[in-house]
């Protein structure tokens, strides 16, 4: 299998997160890192990063592309993935168009994406599902108590230890990270059209999306 470097691009509760844990699951070379994974856990061990994200985080604002980009590719260079070799997947960053330009100066010669994916699903069905998540912080895993929930009910399968909502997960705040991403998106798309890596996957369950998914990624790289 030729090396993946790819980024899942999609609304909030779209699926990234889930989608990359099937993937990962899948291609066993691949490598991931979630942004918004990376700042709650920043959050959580309440450092200098995190204290600034969290204001952004809680009503629903995007963090200054200036935090993120030194964040990622930060995080880029130090796990040594920016070679020509390293298989890896971003979900949620770049998300402006700022960030894709920036990061594009980081990796165009030594690691550039070729693939770039959207998950493009139904916002209302999205809305639903927002209710039922669940996440475990440390590790980033993410339950919906409809569609895959834990074991045991409010418990991460692996650890044991106990699940939280998001505090961005209110219905309010929601409809903001929503708004944002619909304002975002076009010259997003734009950009890695250009590039001719733009692939969009539609469905309105995982479970559809999912096995278009690795087919995409099957054709293109083996
Ligand atoms: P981030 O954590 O990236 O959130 P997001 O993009 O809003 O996406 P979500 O994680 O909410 O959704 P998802 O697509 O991963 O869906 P999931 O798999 O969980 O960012 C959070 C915040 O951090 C941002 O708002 C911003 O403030 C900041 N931030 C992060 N990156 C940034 C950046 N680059 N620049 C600036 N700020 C940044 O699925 C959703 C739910 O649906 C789950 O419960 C899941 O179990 C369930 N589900 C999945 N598939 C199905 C199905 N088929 N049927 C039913 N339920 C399903
Ligand atoms: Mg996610």
């Amino acid at each position: 299998m030729n090396p993946l470097r790819i980024l899942l691009l999609g609304a909030p509760g779209s699926g990234k997160g889930t989608q990359t844990s099937k993937l990962l699951k899948k291609f066993h070379q691949l490598k991931s890192l979630s942004s918004g994974d990376i700042l709650r856990s920043q959050i959580k061990q309440e450092s200098p990063i995190g204290i600034e994200a969290e204001k952004y985080i809680k009503n629903g604002s995007l963090v200054p592309d200036s935090i993120m980009v030194g964040i990622i590719t930060h995080q880029l260079e130090q796990s040594k993935w920016l070679n020509k070799q390293s298989s890896w997947l971003l979900d949620g960053f770049p998300r402006t168009i700022h960030q894709a330009t920036a990061l594009h100066q980081v990796i165009k010669e030594k690691a550039n994406f070729n693939l770039v994916v959207e998950l493009d699903v139904d916002q209302n069905v999205i809305l639903d599902r927002i209710e039922a998540r669940w996440v475990h912080v440390p590790s980033g895993r993410v339950y919906s108590l409809d569609y895959n929930p834990p074991k045991v009910p409010f418990k991460d399968d692996i650890t044991g230890e106990p699940l939280t909502k998001r505090e961005d997960d209110t219905a309010e705040v929601f409809q903001k990270r929503l708004t944002k991403y619909n304002e975002e998106i076009g010259p997003l798309k734009d950009f890695y059209s250009k590039q001719g890596i733009l692939q969009t996957v539609s469905g309105n369950t995982s479970d559809v999306i999912y096995p278009k998914l690795e087919n995409l990624i099957v054709n293109r790289f083996s």
